[in-house]
C-alpha cells in the first residue's frame, strides 16, 4: 500500500516534469519565432508524446486510495473524539472525492453511459459531508457515528452507479495514519 502510494507520487512528478517539458517546448518554440531568430525551433509534441503522457499518468483510482484512507482517519480520531483532527480529515475526504470527480469524469454507469461523477458529488457534499460537519462542530459523537455511516452508504451508491458493486465499504478496522497521534490529549512532542 505504502509502496503503491509512492509509486503514484513519482509517477504524478515525472508526468508533471513531462508537462512541463512540453510547454517549454512550445513556449521556445513561438519565441523563436516570434524573435525571428532563425533558430531551428523544436518540434512541437507529437502523437508518441501524447501516447507517452497517457501512458505515465497515473491511474484515475489514485484519488480514491486517498479517500479511502482519510475517511478511514476521520473515523478514528471521531473515536477520539479528536474534534480538529476528524475536521481536518473530513476535509481531506472531501477534497479527495471533488478531485476523482475532476479526473474520473465520466465512468460508465449502469446503463452504459457516462456518470454524472459532479451531481453525484454534490449530492454528498450536501448530504452526509455536511451532518459530518456538524457533528464535529457540535461534538456530537453519536450523530458522528450516525453520519460516519450515511456517508459510507453514499460512497456505495456511487460504487454501485459506476458498475462497481463490489467495492462495498465497511466501518474501518485499523487505522490507517498511526504517524499521527489521535490522542487530543497527547503531550508529546511539545
Ligand atoms: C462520485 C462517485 C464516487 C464516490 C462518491 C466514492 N467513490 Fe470510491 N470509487 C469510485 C470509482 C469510480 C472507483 C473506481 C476507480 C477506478 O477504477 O478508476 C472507486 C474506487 C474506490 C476504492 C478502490 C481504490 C483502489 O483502486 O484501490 C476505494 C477504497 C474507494 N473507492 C473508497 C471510497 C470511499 C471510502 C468513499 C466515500 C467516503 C468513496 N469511495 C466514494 C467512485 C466513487
Amino acid at each position: 500500500m505504502a509502496n503503491v502510494r509512492l509509486l503514484r507520487s513519482g509517477l504524478l512528478v515525472a508526468l508533471g516534469f513531462a508537462v512541463g517539458g512540453l510547454f517549454a517546448a512550445i513556449s521556445g518554440h513561438s519565441s523563436a519565432s516570434a524573435q525571428g531568430s532563425g533558430a531551428v525551433p523544436p518540434a512541437p509534441p507529437t502523437m508518441a508524446d501524447v501516447q507517452h503522457l497517457k501512458d505515465i499518468t497515473p491511474p484515475m483510482s489514485h484519488p480514491m486510495v486517498d479517500v479511502g484512507f482519510n475517511a478511514t482517519n476521520l473515523y478514528f480520531a471521531g473515536q477520539k473524539k479528536n474534534w480538529p483532527l476528524a475536521n481536518y480529515f473530513l476535509n481531506e475526504t472531501r477534497n479527495r472525492i471533488r478531485w476523482e470527480t475532476d479526473l474520473n469524469s465520466g465512468p460508465k454507469g449502469t446503463d452504459g453511459k457516462p456518470l454524472d461523477m459532479k451531481s453525484i458529488f454534490d449530492g454528498i457534499d450536501n448530504g452526509s459531508l455536511t451532518q459530518l460537519k456538524n457533528a464535529i462542530a457540535a461534538k456530537d459523537s453519536k450523530q458522528l457515528g450516525e453520519s460516519y455511516k450515511h456517508l459510507l452508504e453514499e460512497c456505495y451508491s456511487c460504487h454501485k452507479a459506476a458498475n462497481r458493486p463490489y467495492l462495498r465499504p465497511q466501518i474501518p478496522m485499523e487505522a490507517a495514519q498511526t504517524i499521527i497521534n489521535a490522542d487530543p490529549n497527547a503531550s508529546w512532542p511539545q
